[in-house]
């Protein structure tokens, strides 16, 4: 068994090669989906609703931006350049993101934000970590905003904030398992009772981060017509259950891309 946890003897075992492909892959479907939102409709939002999508949208920029060099270097420090590359990949799709909140910003005649307190957090506990921890901190965000995309995507007041929801929904879908499938490698030799020692310290900081996810979007889940304990409540169950797979230590071999149907769902039903 090498390191990373994958089999020597059997060529057929997964290697972040197919999320490589699928990253490369990808490129086309967003550029499809972005043909699809109406970007050059008029902002149907106004008052409290559009004030709402501002805020929500504002930090959203922020999170999602940023070169991920501290992140790229922990990976290669750890080896496997398929992963390496495959993570950068990920790296640019999240800056995508971020320009998509930008050109959402731009729809509702917002500016963008220079800094806000929950992000600068954010930066600076994942810059103190090592890899490991910094990917579980990534899926804590990715489970707990999964639901908000969702909801975005798919009952939103507005066609351009609509297609921003669907377009990086239909990304999370897929980081969700990149996350778990590096994560699984990583805690592949961990003992069992030390997993479930990250597993406990992991569930209480997504706790929090599932808090701040519905205070500081609070009033656009609530445009979007859910509630702040139902979203905080189904970001948890995601993230335990995420978890879980990551901590699984069991045989090698990876979830890959998530398939049409689990992106269909996530993104309300539009298949590319
Ligand atoms: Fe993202
Ligand atoms: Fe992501």
């Amino acid at each position: 068994m090498s390191p990373d946890g994958a089999s020597r003897d059997n060529p057929r075992t997964p290697t972040f090669a197919i999320w490589v492909g699928h990253f490369r892959d990808n490129l086309e479907t967003q550029a499809a989906m972005e043909r699809e939102i109406p970007w050059g409709a008029p902002c149907t939002l106004a008052g409290p609703d559009r004030a709402a999508f501002v805020r929500s949208f504002q930090r959203f920029e922020l999170g999602e931006d940023g070169d991920g060099a501290r992140l790229l270097a922990k990976a290669r420090r750890a080896g496997d350049p398929e992963y390496v590359e495959a993570l950068q990949m990920l790296v640019a799709e999240e800056q995508r993101h971020s320009a998509l909140f930008r050109r959402g910003l731009d729809h509702l005649g917002a500016p963008t934000l220079s800094a806000h307190w929950s992000d600068a957090a954010f930066t600076q506990l994942r810059r103190a970590l090592g890899l490991r921890t910094e990917l579980a901190l990534f899926l804590v965000a990715e489970s707990v905003a999964t639901d908000y995309f969702t909801a975005l995507a798919t009952r939103a007041p507005d066609p351009v904030l609509r297609g921003i929801g669907r377009r990086v929904a239909s990304d999370e879908v897929h980081h969700l398992r990149f996350q778990v499938d590096r994560l699984h490698v990583g805690f592949a030799d961990t003992p069992r009772v030390v997993r479930g020692g990250f597993g406990a310290v992991w569930t209480v900081v997504a706790a929090g981060a599932a808090t701040v996810l519905v205070v500081d979007h609070g009033r656009a889940l609530h445009a979007c017509g859910l509630r702040r304990r139902q979203v905080w409540l189904g970001g948890m169950r995601r993230f335990v259950a995420q978890a879980r797979a990551a901590l699984a230590g069991d045989a090698p071999g990876m979830l890959g891309p998530a398939l049409a149907d689990e992106v269909a769902a996530a993104t309300g039903g539009t298949r590319h």
